[in-house]
């Protein structure tokens, strides 16, 4: 449970804001190269932590991300021409190059130096294994780009993203990614010889759903912790998952990296993008990243795109026809009847939750939080004492300057029972051993 006060401080993000501002001291990733195959292409509009901007490949094949409203009279630049190294605005021709300078203003006389005068607001972008990154901060000098396993292997050994919209706030989304117990439930398939459902995946079984024990690790970069579960035979499974600074999540599903961004477009649409990768390969091939490209083609794929980036990445399954939920499904074979294809139930459980007369922001001054809910509520803490410290001193959590802190693995182990989790695991959540990641799943079955 949250005041009121930091429930807003927790979840708001345009300009200004002390969670706004503190995510724009990141780097973080905006939209996937494959939106840019060719230099001096189609611009796309654009929306980010409540700003719109346009984004574009200019004729070098650099990535640039500039205001969408134009400086001279506030024209969308989204209508503008991609041409010769910068884009130009529809209106009456004035061009700006990804950094925002000015480098045509042909309304003016020749001799004028007002073309001097005028700037867009641009904002760094970097292209890297096959997802752009954006800064928004106001450093004229972004902080060094992070090193985390999907930025820096070589990019056959990344996957494609895979994004899933989601019409709430940001944290709302990614707080389900921080709950380890809604795998028994939500995910789970009835009997463990149930029927596989008509659509999606067949879910977790286990047969005794005992409340997992979360033992929660905060650290400079953020937090993780253990979800452990007594086995049958005695044995204890650790499932480890990782929060970074600002909304970032690593979380266990297979022998593979994953790493996730809950990227705000305002304060009540986010993306969620997956990254996978395979530190020790094999490479991932084109049936791997198509389906990446289009996960989910079996509930009708996404909606088509409007004018509008909040309708990018939107599933034909939502919340408008109620995620595809069958009823049939839920009574004998899911416990919940939705399709779990990628995130798709997850949304539902959270799309939903909203505040006094129905505003889109969840009201956590209203809930009751329990003992498998330690990560949520140290997240939370986390991420509003880190929004508090830059508001009031300007100092920015040590993963900024430094983002190698955060250069971490997620993981999941079979380990004896008593064995202390957090020295037994600590090598293996360091990607820089050349160690395979850890993924003893055994209620994947
Ligand atoms: S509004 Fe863009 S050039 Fe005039
Ligand atoms: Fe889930």
């Amino acid at each position: 449970m949250l005041s009121r006060e930091d429930n807003e401080l927790l979840c708001r993000v345009g300009p200004g804001t002390p969670m706004g501002e503190l995510i724009r001291e990141y780097w973080f990733p905006a939209l996937p190269s494959r939106e840019f195959p060719t230099a001096d292409g189609d611009i796309k509009r654009m929306r980010l932590l409540g700003e719109n901007i346009v984004m574009f490949r200019d004729s070098e094949g650099r990535m640039g991300a500039l205001a969408e409203a134009c400086p001279h009279r506030g024209a969308s630049m989204y209508f503008g021409r991609n041409e010769e190294c910068g884009i130009r605005c529809p209106y009456h021709g004035w061009k700006f190059d990804v950094t925002g300078k000015c480098v045509d203003m042909p309304t003016e006389p020749e001799d004028s130096n007002f073309i001097n005068k005028v700037r867009a607001t641009a904002y760094p972008c970097r292209d890297v294994n096959h997802m752009v990154w954006i800064y928004m901060g106001r450093k004229a000098e972004p902080p060094p780009f992070p090193d985390y396993e999907v930025n820096t292997l070589a990019p056959e050994l990344v996957s494609e993203p895979n994004i899933m919209m989601e019409e709430a706030n940001w944290v709302q989304n990614m707080e389900g990614d921080l709950d380890s117990v809604h795998l028994d439930w939500v995910h789970k398939r009835l009997h463990e010889d149930s029927e596989p459902p008509p659509l999606g995946s067949n879910g977790f079984y286990n047969p005794d759903p005992k409340p997992a024990k979360l033992d929660v690790v905060r650290t400079d970069y953020g937090a993780y912790y253990s979800g452990m579960r007594k086995m049958p035979d005695g044995r204890e499974w650790h499932r480890i998952n990782q929060f970074i600074f600002p909304f970032h999540t690593m979380i266990t599903v297979g022998p593979v990296v994953i790493f996730r961004a809950f990227v705000p477009l305002d304060d009540h649409h986010a993306m969620l993008i997956t990254q996978a990768a395979m530190p020790n390969g094999p490479a991932f091939d084109d049936e791997y990243n198509q389906l990446q490209i289009d996960p989910f083609k079996e509930v009708g794929g996404y909606i088509e795109r409007s004018h509008d980036p909040r309708s990018y990445y939107m599933t034909v399954a939502n919340k408008r026809n109620d995620y595809w939920l069958d009823r049939d499904v839920q009574k004998d074979r899911m416990y919940c009847g939705i399709p779990f294809v990628l995130n798709l139930p997850d949304r539902a459980m959270t799309e939903l939750m909203c505040g006094a007369d129905g505003e889109p922001l969840y009201d956590r001054t209203q809930e009751h939080l329990g003992t498998t809910d330690v990560f949520v509520i140290a997240v939370r803490r986390q991420l509003l004492n880190a929004a508090k410290q830059r508001r009031d001193t300007g100092e920015a959590p040590a993963n900024v300057a430094d983002p190698h802190l955060g250069r971490v693995r997620m993981g999941s182990f079979l380990l004896e029972a008593g064995a202390d989790w957090k020295a037994e695991v600590a090598e293996r959540l360091d990607p820089d051993n050349g160690l395979p990641v850890a993924a003893d799943l055994p209620l994947i079955i």
